[in-house]
């Protein structure tokens, strides 16, 4: 038996199926455009950057007033070099408590704390204790792994769904038969691979691009199977002998 085609649909599921995949096309504009103006200007630079999508997952780790100290006014303090990419690592890993008293405070000790400890006296930051670092140490790590859970579980089953209602759609297109399974798959695959890509992303930047290939990704597989289906269902004619496309 020939596989059902768009060209054996009655007018009313035409009509369905059209309404359908405009709004879904609608609606993936609109985020884009939300995609562009939340993100937008992270870096404190216009447009949208590789630099944004770090911000937003990985944070801006070198924004820290103990980072621009150490490279700038109190960088004269510092007797060995290795010492000041001790305190940066530690910094871009987060500034974790552990670390604190396991390499970063002897560094203090010898360099800092005769200035920075409660004893000197100055009205200066306290670098003896980790709640006062703390206050010059403040990460900025980016979105909470907490908030990705929460949007990741959303989005996986609201933009699963919308998948599917378009592959749906899609598998009535006569269309040669792997370029048919590709764009079938693809869009599951690039939805699985954005958002893990965040989580990535927030362990090592690299990782935004990631998150930029598969929303690419998506976005074209998702313009192909919707022109693809609107223009097969209202131009492509049956075949007049019954030849199947597959
Ligand atoms: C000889 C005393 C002295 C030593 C040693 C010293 N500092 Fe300071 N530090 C100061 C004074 C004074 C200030 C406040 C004036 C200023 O900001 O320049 C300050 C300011 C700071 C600040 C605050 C900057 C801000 O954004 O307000 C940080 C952070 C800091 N020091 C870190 C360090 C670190 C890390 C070391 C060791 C590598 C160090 N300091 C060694 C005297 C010292």
């Amino acid at each position: 038996m020939r596989q059902r085609r768009f060209y054996d649909c009655p007018l009313s599921e035409k009509l369905l199926y059209t309404a359908f995949l405009l709004l879904m096309a609608i609606g993936y504009l609109m985020a884009l455009v939300y995609l562009y103006t939340s993100h937008e200007g992270h870096d404190r630079k216009a447009g949208l950057s590789i630099e944004d999508i770090v911000d937003t997952y990985y944070g801006n780790r070198s924004g820290t007033r103990l980072e621009a100290a150490v490279r700038g006014p109190m960088a004269g303090y510092i007797q060995k070099i290795e010492d000041r990419h001790e305190i940066v690592a530690w910094l871009k890993d987060a500034a974790p408590e552990q670390d604190y008293r396991t390499t970063v405070r002897p560094i203090l000790e010898r360099s800092c704390l005769q200035c920075h400890s409660p004893a000197s006296g100055l009205k200066i930051p306290n670098l003896s204790t980790y709640e006062g670092i703390k206050a010059v140490a403040n990460v900025d790590t980016g979105e909470s792994l907490h908030t990705l859970m929460k949007l990741s579980h959303i989005h996986l089953f609201g933009i699963g769904l919308v998948a599917m209602g378009i592959g749906l759609v899609f598998r009535l297109a006569a269309v040669g038969g792997w370029l048919k399974v590709t764009l079938m798959v693809l869009p599951f695959v690039a939805i699985f691979a954005d958002i893990l890509a965040w989580f990535l992303t927030k362990w090592d930047p690299v990782y935004a691009y990631t998150v930029v290939v598969a929303g690419a990704v998506l976005g074209v597989v998702w313009a192909g199977q919707i022109l693809i289906s609107l223009y097969q269902l209202w131009f492509l004619k049956a075949p007049k002998e019954k030849e199947s496309f597959n």
